[in-house]
């Protein structure tokens, strides 16, 4: 079920001209449902307009922090951002939904690795948490973050980062890629791209030495960087990615190609959620199986239906989808028969989903 959770905003603190950082109260008797873990988001809810508006916002704070808080940037034109930017205050209460997400890596106090992240603008929110929550828990790791920004007056955790640095001098490296302010080393002006991520690789930063990589930001950044990191030795696995946004251009449908294998034009469909079963009957190629399920009266769970936050996510126990676009999903999950509602139109005549597995 989509389960959201009234919380009181407790804090909100002015980042930069166009961020806040939000921090909710959470009682006691809710502190299991929101227990975290490092680079999750929560999805929040509020009536916009007369609208039932769903968005994402990472958290950024530590594990060990037990602070329920989130940043969230204006976007212009967009419609939660800004009101939340111009709305939220202590006091206000907010609909939550648990946290979610696989943007991390499990933990090991004996581990000796070198992570590598890599940030642009309201991106640094979860490689915070990741960040503070590794140099905690591994005492031996170290990690080295690119931050993209375009001056210094739009840099989201300044003050943060630079305790940060203080408390890790030995094992955090932050290096600030500014796109529109000019910095004393040139290969740290501009912008994080491919090209630039080669000559980073090439002169500064030997990429054999990295075990794993963190990517938040948007969708060209994390293409850019991703392949060149593959480019210079490092396997896809190893690259942990993190997309707020999907390229508008990007989420025009692709043709079909296992559509309507079957022949007749409707699906039965079961849904499982919270262990109890629910069926409907939807036509094949008219909306997706959330929206469908949404329509059948179904409390299925959902927050940017644009196949980039994960939140509709179930597994396929019989029949097929096909999916329109995925940018949210590991290939493992997929291998394994995970998919996103959000994106997935029935292929056969009968469908069974559960959103109740989680691995
Ligand atoms: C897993 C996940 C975690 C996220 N974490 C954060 C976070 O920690 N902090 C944060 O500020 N945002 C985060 N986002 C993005 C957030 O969910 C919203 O998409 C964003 O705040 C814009 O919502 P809106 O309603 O203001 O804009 P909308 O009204 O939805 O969109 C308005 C316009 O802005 C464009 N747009 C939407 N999102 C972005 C974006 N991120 N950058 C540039 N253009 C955009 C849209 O294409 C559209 O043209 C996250 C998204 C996901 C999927
Ligand atoms: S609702 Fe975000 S991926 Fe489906």
């Amino acid at each position: 079920m989509s389960k959201f959770y009234p919380l009181s905003v407790a804090k909100v603190k002015h980042e930069t001209r166009d961020a806040i950082a939000v921090t909710f109260d959470v009682p006691p008797a809710l502190k299991d449902t929101f227990q975290y873990r490092q680079g999750q988001h929560l999805t929040l809810r509020a009536v916009i307009g007369g609208e039932d508006v769903r968005r994402s916002y990472s958290i950024c704070a530590a594990v060990q922090d037990e602070q329920l808080r989130v940043a969230i940037k204006r976007v212009p034109g967009g419609t939660f951002s800004t009101w939340a930017n111009e709305h939220l205050q202590p006091g206000v209460t907010l609909d939550v939904m648990p946290p979610e997400g696989r943007f991390n890596l499990p933990l090991d106090p004996a581990s000796r690795r070198h992570y590598l992240a890599f940030a642009a603008g309201s991106g640094i929110t979860p490689i915070l948490s990741i960040v503070k929550t590794t140099l905690l828990a591994e005492p031996h790791s170290r990690f080295t973050i690119l931050y993209g920004n375009r001056a210094s007056s739009s840099v989201i955790f300044r003050d943060e980062l630079a305790e940060l640095k203080d408390i890790y001098m030995e094992r955090l490296n932050l290096v600030y890629v500014m796109s529109r302010e000019q910095q004393d080393i040139e290969l740290f002006n501009g912008r994080i791209t491919q090209d630039k991520c080669r000559k980073l690789f090439q002169h500064w930063l030997r990429v054999e030495d990295v075990d794993y990589a963190f990517i938040c930001g948007p969708e060209d950044m994390m293409h850019g960087v991703s392949s060149a990191l593959q480019e210079a030795g490092m396997p896809k696995e190893r690259i942990r990615i993190e997309l707020f946004a999907a390229n508008a251009a990007l989420q025009v449908r692709e043709p079909r190609s296992v559509y309507a294998v079957e022949s007749r034009h409707q699906t039965e469909v079961t849904v499982i959620m919270d262990g109890n079963h629910a069926s409907f009957t939807m036509d094949k190629d008219k909306e997706s199986l959330l929206d469908a399920g949404l329509r059948a009266g179904i409390d299925m769970r959902y927050s940017c239906k644009g196949g980039v936050c994960s939140t509709c996510r179930c597994k396929v126990l019989e029949g097929t989808v096909d999916m329109d676009v995925n940018y949210a999903l590991e290939d493992y999950e997929v291998a394994r028969g995970f998919v996103l509602s959000c994106q997935s139109f029935p292929v056969t005549d009968k469908l069974v989903v559960d959103f109740d597995v989680a691995e």
